[in-house]
């Protein structure tokens, strides 16, 4: 396998770097189709990306965004779904930014509905992507096929764990969420991997350097042809000097 991997000094400079891969990107296809991963990690990318964008330096005006994933079972109106996420963090204007319903009636119709938009859209161009503690991508918990497409799904405890202090403890966060699948995020003709802080160095080092498996669904991106991983220090510290 082989992988680009740019080091940042911090999260702040892991933003600028994700900001430049995504503004070649736009350079080269104005209107990409990019996939959009919530978290802490890509606020300092999309920070950087408003920034860019309300001083003229970036145009995303003709490109379409699709959120990756979506909690379940929770009112539109929750301050912690994705599409909040979304509100709060990119303030950019986007041809289209495509997510799914946190509170759909009939989550495989959704899925149905979302996964039909993406291929009319024509795919992927750029996946930008953050890592979960247990290997997660989007909301591919461990266990999910490398052929899985969009869906809902089971979130794991460590998940839920994760992100409780944004539904006022664990109890109330949400035990199901709505997801692209790995076979989606696979077609993406470019992966962008961001991972930031010590908590995630130990994952992403077995994601791109252990055993190719679907109880770690992040080890898929070793099969991807163009990935290219942002890590600060602290993410990249068990990762390997030179990415072969
Ligand atoms: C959530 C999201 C993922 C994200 C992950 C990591 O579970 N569904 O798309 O990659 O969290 O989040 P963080 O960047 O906060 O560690």
């Amino acid at each position: 396998m082989s992988y680009r991997l740019i080091v940042a000094a911090d999260s702040g400079e892991l933003g600028s770097r994700a900001a430049d891969l995504l503004a070649e990107a736009l350079a080269a296809r104005p209107d990409a189709v990019l996939g959009l991963p919530t978290g802490r990690t890509p606020v300092s990318s999309y920070a950087e990306l408003t920034r860019r964008s309300t001083q003229g330096g970036i145009d995303l005006t003709r490109a379409v965004a699709f959120a990756l994933d979506e909690w379940l079972g929770v009112s539109p109106d929750h301050p912690a779904t994705n599409a909040a996420f979304f509100r709060r963090h990119l303030s950019v204007p986007l041809a289209a930014l495509h997510l799914m319903r946190s509170d759909a009636d009939d989550p495989a119709a959704e899925c149905a509905a979302f996964q039909s938009l993406l291929r009319e859209s024509g795919g992927l161009d750029l996946a930008l992507l953050g890592i979960g503690l247990n290997g997660h991508l989007a909301f591919n918990e461990p266990g999910s096929g490398f052929d899985s497409r969009c869906r809902g799904i089971d979130l794991a405890e460590t998940t839920r764990r994760a992100h409780a202090s944004e539904f006022g403890g664990l109890a109330a966060t949400p035990r199901r969420g709505l997801t692209l699948g790995l076979a989606d995020i696979m077609e993406a003709r470019q992966a962008l991997l961001l991972a930031s802080g010590p908590g995630k160095a130990a994952v992403l080092a077995r994601a791109l350097c252990g055993p190719l498996t679907e109880d770690l669904p992040a080890s898929i991106l070793q099969r991807h042809p163009a990935l290219v991983v942002v890590a600060d220090r602290a993410a990249a510290a068990e990762l390997p000097r030179r990415a072969a």
